[in-house]
């Protein structure tokens, strides 16, 4: 197995109890795709090495994971965005057939082939930026067939990109116009479709969109029902545009995490607090929405919730494609620290993920990491929309290079 030391870095671990898991004078080894030892340069493991890198003082973090991204689609939205401008609401649009139905009729209308070449695009651009790992939901489909091929070029891109997936099926998404005014009979059939979606081995966890727009908590236990008859973990859109006490359902039902929580109540806290989950938060959408509720940072901070940060890259409320940029406005707008968001976008999005693997640089892990043009995270999180820091990428031991560029 090849061993390679990487030497002279700073080292952001997010592991131990110092802040940011700090080691100033710093040294990696790999074996394989594990990192086999980290600490303190001064004192690495000895042997042979087949390779050796000096990084000259660099930042090295854990490589980024986006816990929460909708890249599987067809079309833009660029139009309903001028329309909001104009003054149409989200809801409005939604309400009157368009936002996420226009969407999956653009999808549904799509090649195989196009679907995934716009997807790859859309990965690599996160690749870009230093993610290692995505989680990539369905719900552009809303039909049997179409949620089946959205999950499966998710699969593709992870078979096929330098990048680790993981598939979240989201049929629970809006309701399609086939099913307009029968949304139980959709659940019904969404509950179906999920157990053939198993058996194909095309789904890691399942999520749905509660919301006045979306799907009621009864519908949303229905389904969560299905989930854990075939031993598949939830997670839930909740709290986005109005308190549906989905977050408390979610927790019920031990969710990997709860997602947007801008109208989240303090008992929704402590339900997420008692069953561990992970609240993610999605500063792109409440920038791109406009929205003037802010999640209750300052609650679950005090609760000891772990929180995660994300792109929600979709077309309709986050067409983001950089998790530089949700740093940073994770702390502009939500008033997280910088080393509470890079956090957010390591460590915890690894929990929201379920994944004890990845998301710290330490011993037994795997080989995830990522060099910086920088000398500490707080630089890259203080900056916004300058020149791309992200100099190197290690994907399971193995450079991904050149990491600013599609491989
Ligand atoms: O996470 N809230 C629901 N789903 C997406 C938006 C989907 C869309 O507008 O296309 C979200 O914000
Ligand atoms: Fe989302």
């Amino acid at each position: 197995m090849t061993r390679t030391l990487w030497r002279n870095a700073r080292l952001a671990c997010f592991d131990g109890p110092q802040p940011w898991g700090w080691v100033e004078h710093g040294a990696l080894v790999t074996e394989g795709p594990v990192l086999a030892w980290v600490g303190n340069v001064a004192d690495p493991p000895g042997g042979r090495y087949d390779a050796e890198h000096d990084l000259q003082g660099a930042l090295v973090t854990p490589g980024l994971v986006d816990a929460h991204t909708h890249l599987v689609y067809g079309g833009d939205r660029a139009a309903e965005f001028e329309l909001r401008l104009q003054g149409a609401s989200y809801e409005t649009l939604a309400r009157a057939g368009g936002g996420i139905r226009s969407t999956v009729a653009a999808t549904r209308a799509a090649s195989d082939e196009a679907l995934f070449e716009a997807t790859a695009r859309r990965a690599r651009a996160l690749m870009a930026e230093g993610v290692t790992t995505v989680e990539i939901k369905s719900g552009y489909g809303l039909s049997q067939h179409d949620e089946a091929r959205c999950l499966g070029v998710a699969r593709r891109i992870g078979r096929e990109l330098p990048l680790s997936v993981r598939t979240t099926s989201l049929a629970l998404h809006a309701l399609p116009p086939e099913f307009a005014g029968r949304a139980d009979a959709y659940v019904d059939a969404a509950c179906d479709w999920l157990a053939a979606q198993h058996a194909a081995g095309l789904v890691d966890a399942v999520d749905a969109f509660c919301e006045t727009i979306g799907f009621d908590p009864a519908q949303t236990e229905r389904l969560f029902a299905a989930a854990a008859r075939l031993g598949l973990p939830v997670k839930l859109h909740a709290e986005q545009l109005s308190d549906q006490g989905g977050a408390a359902l979610a927790a019920r039902h031990g969710a990997l995490s709860c997602d947007h929580l801008e109208h989240l109540s303090a008992e929704g806290i402590a339900a997420m607090r008692s069953s561990g989950t992970v609240a993610v938060l999605l500063p792109g959408a409440y920038y791109f929405l406009r929205e003037t509720r802010l999640p209750p940072v300052a609650a679950l901070r005090e609760a000891g919730v772990p929180i995660a940060i994300a792109t929600d890259h979709n077309p309709g409320s986050s067409p983001t494609l950089s998790p530089l940029l949700m740093l940073n406005m994770a702390c502009t707008l939500f008033r997280l620290t910088p080393e509470e968001a890079w956090a957010g976008f390591t460590r915890h999005a690894a929990q929201a993920l379920g994944l004890s693997d990845r998301g710290r640089l330490a011993a037994g892990l795997r080989a995830d990491f990522v060099v910086w043009d920088s000398q500490h995270p707080r630089d890259i999180a203080y900056r916004f929309g300058g020149p791309n820091p992200c100099r190197r990428v290690v994907f399971g031991g193995i450079e991904r290079s050149p990491a600013s560029s599609p491989p």
